[in-house]
């Protein structure tokens, strides 16, 4: 099967509102003629209703970077998925490296919110990813069956447009990417692990992202990875020029 590549840009929390809305205007108008990708931005909660406004008619996917599992309630400075589809979200990224070390995200949260996400029609994108050290002691296998075990474990299954994002935490932010060949490895592991627990079709359908230091310079060989689908991307997601280079690899 022929996936379409997806291109995503997770802002983090970075740039100011107007900053955000000059980057959002100039992406909508540098990817008019494209076609054949999918593109998404992933911008801080307070800019997503603004942003929401300017990508009226646009073909520009809109994420938010992280939810709570409930729907509602006293959660003082918590965001509901509820919430972020009213405001015109269809993505959401699920258990970010920097939520799971930084936040001390648990599996079993992560699973609650992909679960919460699903129901109300959000379509979650699973980060899941070895630090150097799992890596460096011949881990990354049984740490990344183990995140997506704890995520995914317990559904019957997951809808097409589920994506998952492979990003190996010693590559964000480090300028150090996978090489195209480190990646392709894990991301055939992820859709071997996709294919025994849902099925052949959904392991072919089910889009497998690369995130860590991508930049227009190493674009091209990692989207050439037959099980790399598309990038989610930080840092280089910030400028239009270097955003508009990838999404055009
Ligand atoms: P960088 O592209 O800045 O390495 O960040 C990757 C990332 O964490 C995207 O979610």
């Amino acid at each position: 099967m022929q996936r379409r590549a997806l291109i995503a840009g997770n802002w983090k929390m970075n740039l100011s509102l107007k900053e955000a809305i000059s980057l959002t205007k100039e992406i909508a108008n540098g990817i008019l003629d494209i076609e054949d990708r999918d593109i998404l931005i992933a911008p801080p909660f307070p800019y997503l209703y603004p942003i929401t406004q300017l990508l009226k008619g646009s073909k520009i996917y809109l994420s938010a970077q992280n939810m709570h599992w409930e729907r509602e309630g006293a959660f003082t400075g918590e965001v509901s998925g509820l919430m972020l589809k009213d405001v015109g979200c269809t993505h959401v990224i699920i258990g970010h490296s920097e939520r799971r070390i930084i936040f001390q995200e648990t599996d079993e949260q992560i699973a609650r919110k992909i679960n919460t996400a699903l129901e109300i029609g959000l379509c979650p994108i699973l980060c899941v990813g070895e630090k150097l050290e799992e890596r460096e002691s011949a881990q990354t296998f049984s740490v990344i069956k183990s995140q997506l075990e704890g995520a995914l474990g317990h559904l019957r299954s997951v809808p097409d447009s589920f994506v998952i994002a492979y990003e190996p935490v010693w590559a964000i932010g480090t300028g150090r990417t996978a090489t195209p060949s480190q990646a392709q490895e894990v991301h055939s592991f992820i859709r071997e692990w996709i294919r025994k627990k849902f099925g052949e079709e959904k392991s072919s359908a089910i889009r497998i992202l690369y995130g860590g230091s991508v930049k227009p310079e190493n674009i091209r060989d990692l989207m050439s990875e037959k099980d790399i689908d598309g990038v989610l991307v930080g840092g280089a997601s910030l400028k239009s020029e270097s955003f508009l280079k990838i999404i055009r690899f």
